[in-house]
C-alpha cells in the first residue's frame, strides 16, 4: 500500500498557476481542473517508462512492451487476448465491427452510451434496435478500473458477463493515450485486422505502452484516492447547504459528482467557478480558478483524477461557497 502510495505520489504533477480571467485580471490563481480525468498530464514515474521504454515494430507484433502491456491486461481482465489501440473509440468501433460483420446486424446501445451519443456515428450504418435474446455483449470500459475499486472486486468480475471489452489508459488511469480491446483469441485476431484497416497500427508503441503498465501498477490506490476526493467534496457541498445547488450524495460512486443547479444556468455558474476576483481573495484568502462542464440544462459535472489532490479539493469546495454566498438565496 505504502509503495503504491509512493508511486501514485510520482504520478501527481504539481500545481498549475495561472494569470487569472475576469473581474480580477492579474491575480496569480491556482487552477484545479474537474472537468474530465482525460485532462490529466503525465508526472515523472510515466515520462521515465517512456524514456526508458524497450520498443520494437507493433505492427509486426515486436514491440515488447506493447507486448507486456498486452498480456498483462489480458489476465487483469480475464480474457484471451487484447489488443493495444489509440483510443477508447477505436476499441468499441473494432468491437461493433466485430460482432456485427453480417450485413444487417443490430445493435441495442443505451440512450446515454457514449458509443451511441459521442462517437461520431461510427457505427450508424447498422442499425439501432432493441434485441434482448442471443446479442453478443461488448463493455466500454472506458472507466472499467473506477468501477471495480468501487465494487471492491477484480475488473474480471465485471468483464466477464461480456463477449469484448474496452479499456481506456488515458480517463483515470492518468496515461497520456491508449487503450485496449480484449476478447477471445479469434476475435482479437480479427481486431488486428480492422485496426490496420482503420489507420490504428502503430509502430514502436511501447513509448505509449509503457504509461500504461504505470497507470496499471497502482491503480487501486489512485483511483480510490480520486473517490474519495469526490465523496469528501460531495459531503462538503451538503454542508454549504445551498438553496440553488445540490448534490445527492448517494449517487457519488466513483470519481464523478453531478451538481444539480436550480438556481442560474449552469454555464453561468462556470463562469464564476472560472473567473478570480479580489472579492474571493480577500473573503477566502485564495484565487482559485474551477475549471467545471456545464452538463445538462440543469447540472454541472466534475470529475476528479490522479492531478487533484485533498488539499485542491478544500479549496473546491471553498470557491464553490463563494461563489454561491455571491448569488445569494
Ligand atoms: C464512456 C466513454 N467511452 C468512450 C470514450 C472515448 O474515449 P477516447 O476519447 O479515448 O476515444 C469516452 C471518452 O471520454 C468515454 O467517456
Amino acid at each position: 500500500m505504502l509503495r503504491g502510495l509512493a508511486r501514485a505520489a510520482a504520478r501527481r504533477p504539481g500545481t498549475l498557476w495561472t494569470r487569472g480571467s475576469g473581474s480580477g485580471t492579474g491575480v496569480l490563481a491556482h487552477v484545479v481542473d474537474l472537468r474530465s480525468d482525460t485532462v490529466t498530464k503525465p508526472g515523472p514515474a510515466m515520462r521515465r517508462a517512456m524514456a526508458e521504454a524497450v520498443v520494437g515494430d507493433d505492427d509486426y507484433g515486436e514491440d515488447p512492451t506493447v507486448r507486456e502491456l498486452q498480456e498483462k491486461a489480458a489476465k487483469l481482465l480475464g480474457v484471451d487476448r487484447t489488443l493495444f489501440v489509440p483510443t477508447n473509440t477505436m476499441a468499441n468501433l473494432i468491437s461493433v465491427m466485430c460482432h456485427c460483420q453480417r450485413r444487417g446486424s443490430q445493435i441495442l446501445l443505451g440512450q446515454e452510451c457514449h458509443l451511441h451519443v459521442y462517437e461520431q456515428g461510427g457505427v450508424a450504418q447498422v442499425h439501432l434496435l432493441a434485441r434482448s435474446y442471443g446479442a453478443r455483449v461488448h463493455l466500454d470500459g472506458a472507466r472499467l478500473m473506477n468501477a471495480a475499486v468501487a465494487l471492491h472486486v477484480p475488473p474480471a468480475r465485471i468483464v466477464e458477463h461480456c463477449d469484448s471489452v474496452s479499456l481506456c489508459f488515458s480517463k483515470g488511469l492518468g496515461a497520456p493515450v491508449g487503450a485496449l480491446v480484449g476478447g477471445p483469441k479469434d476475435f482479437i485476431e480479427e481486431a488486428w485486422r480492422l485496426r490496420k484497416a482503420l489507420g490504428g497500427g502503430m509502430r514502436q508503441a511501447g513509448v505509449l505502452a509503457a504509461t500504461a503498465l504505470v497507470g496499471l501498477a497502482d491503480f487501486e490506490e489512485v483511483l480510490l484516492t480520486d473517490h474519495q476526493n469526490a465523496q469528501r467534496f460531495a459531503r462538503g457541498f451538503q454542508e454549504l447547504e445551498s438553496p440553488i445547488c445540490s448534490v445527492d450524495l448517494a449517487a457519488v460512486e466513483t470519481n464523478m459528482v453531478m451538481v444539480r443547479v436550480d438556481g442560474p444556468p449552469p454555464e453561468e455558474l462556470c463562469r464564476r467557478l472560472q473567473a478570480v476576483s479580489a472579492d474571493e481573495v480577500a473573503q477566502t484568502g485564495h484565487a482559485v480558478r474551477v475549471l467545471v462542464f456545464p452538463w445538462t440544462e440543469r447540472s454541472v459535472r466534475a470529475v476528479w483524477h490522479c492531478d487533484v489532490s485533498a488539499h485542491d479539493t478544500e479549496l473546491v469546495l471553498k470557491k464553490w461557497g463563494f461563489v454561491l454566498r455571491q448569488l445569494g438565496p
